[in-house]
């Protein structure tokens, strides 16, 4: 009996099954031979919410939860944050190693050529109310964008997967300030190409009558770290929509659609926006422990805290955190800080929060950092849709290309009515 197999009895007949174990795991489809009766379905398992299903094989981002370690492409989360910046790093993500330095540039130059969009998109946006979440008009926008790169159905070939990746990285900060300006009534500024990615984002943000728009460079540093920080991470909600939708085919705008419609959620990205709602609900740092007490009894839950895969401080959250004091050096302090620390200080002591190892998450103090610099509350999940695109794409393409992925179908188990026959109205009771 080879060493890296597992031995399954069957109780129920008493047969002995023999599977092979590999990187840890069983494949669900070998539980499938076993049967009581030949014509049964097979052995399934059951795992609502995925908790313990590896769904593909991935090469991209590594994540130990307990250690609270985060690598793209084996490089640490922190080493990118203190020396990448979010174009090298999204290369690395797509492409697997670092750009030389004419790959880089060449890189750079085809994603500032696809930055602008066409005009008939300016005036579709024009069509949402003033007050539209910029969220629902990302989503919409960028589904839409579907209709004009009709070449973008075309999931198989590699050079229209590039041309999509350009359009898609490069396109996501026009769509995401035009969203912006559009709900504060500034006319639209169109990119910059003279300027770095975030800097050109910047710009169309907040450009008003100057010639060339100068960004404070800590913030556009600190905009560019927190990119990097929200470009991948693995199987999440939204990469899982990503890879579902994106597994029947359907062109990369569409399925980015979904994958961003899915982060807009509070649990997952809308999760700092929600952050900063709960901060001003508390309202001050001696209301921290009352508040704390009313999480602990069950009324709502401290956003911002706690992950599906971190139990052990999030390392993203640890960046955020010193990248917090130099956006504070130049904004002023957000006087939503002093709450935070000490919700964070409380909590971190709590024998609620440490025995179920609720820490921090990259949404506790992102928000914090992102209010100081002006955004309004709602562009939040817009800003992480714009580096998290990167990811998107890197978990779309890996999908594409692996020959066991095939169209994404789970199983159920059905417990509902047995068959029974159709009953006209006037007979139902
Ligand atoms: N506050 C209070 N209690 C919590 C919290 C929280 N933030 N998170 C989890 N718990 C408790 C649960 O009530 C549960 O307690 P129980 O065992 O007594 O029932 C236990 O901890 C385990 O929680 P689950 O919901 O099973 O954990 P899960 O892995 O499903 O949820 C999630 C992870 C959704 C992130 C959760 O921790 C949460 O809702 N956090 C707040 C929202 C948030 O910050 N989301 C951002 C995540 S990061 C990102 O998506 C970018």
């Amino acid at each position: 009996m080879p060493a890296d197999s597992l031995t399954i009895t069957d109780n129920r007949t008493g047969k002995q099954y023999e599977v092979p174990v590999t990187h840890n795991t069983i494949k669900s489809m070998d539980l499938r031979q076993i049967k009581v009766k030949d014509d049964d379905f097979g052995l399934m398992t059951y795992d609502p919410a995925l908790l313990n299903t590896a769904s593909c094989i991935s090469k991209i981002t590594y994540i130990d939860g307990d250690k609270g370690i985060l690598r793209y492409r084996g490089y640490p989360i922190e080493q990118l944050a203190e020396r990448s910046n979010f174009l090298e790093t999204s290369y690395l993500i797509l492409y697997g190693k670092l750009p030389a330095k004419a790959e880089y540039d060449e890189w750079v130059h085809n994603i500032k050529f696809h930055t602008l969009i066409h005009e008939n998109i300016k005036k579709f946006m024009d069509g949402f109310l003033y007050d539209a979440h910029p969220m629902g008009m990302l989503i919409g926008t960028v589904a839409a964008l579907s209709t004009f790169y009709v070449d973008a159905k075309d999931v198989n070939n590699p050079t229209s997967r590039q041309k999509q990746t350009y359009r898609l990285i490069g396109k996501m900060p026009t769509i995401a300030a035009f969203a912006y300006r559009h709900s504060v009534g500034r006319p639209y500024v169109y990119p910059d190409n003279n300027l770095t990615y975030t800097e050109n984002f910047m710009s169309m943000l907040w450009k008003m009558t100057e010639v060339q728009y100068k960004a404070n460079p800590v913030l556009a540093k600190a905009l560019d770290v927190l990119f990097i920080l929200h470009a991948d991470h693995e199987q999440n909600c939204s990469a899982n929509a990503m890879r579902s939708v994106g597994s029947s085919h359907v062109d990369p705008y569409s399925a980015i659609a979904a994958a961003a419609a899915a982060l807009y959620g509070p649990l997952h990205g809308g999760a700092n926006e929600a952050v900063l709602r709960m901060l001003d609900e508390i309202g001050s740092k001696e209301k921290v422990p009352a508040f704390v007490e009313s999480v602990k009894a069950g009324k709502g839950r401290l956003m911002g805290f706690g992950h599906r895969v971190y139990k052990n401080y999030d390392p993203r959250a640890k960046v955020i955190k010193t990248l917090a004091d130099e956006v504070f050096e130049v904004t002023g302090r957000n006087p939503k800080l002093d709450i935070a620390l000490e919700l964070e200080r409380i909590a971190l002591e709590d024998d609620y929060f440490v025995k179920r190892k609720l820490y921090p998450n990259v949404d506790f103090y992102s928000g914090l950092i992102y209010q100081a610099m002006g955004f309004p509350l709602e562009m939040f999940p817009v800003l992480f849709s714009i580096a998290r695109t990167v990811g998107w794409i890197a978990q779309w393409e890996e999908m594409l290309l692996d020959a066991e992925q095939k169209i994404a179908r789970p199983r159920q188990i059905y417990l509902g009515e047995d068959t029974r026959d159709y009953v006209v109205m006037s007979k139902r009771k």
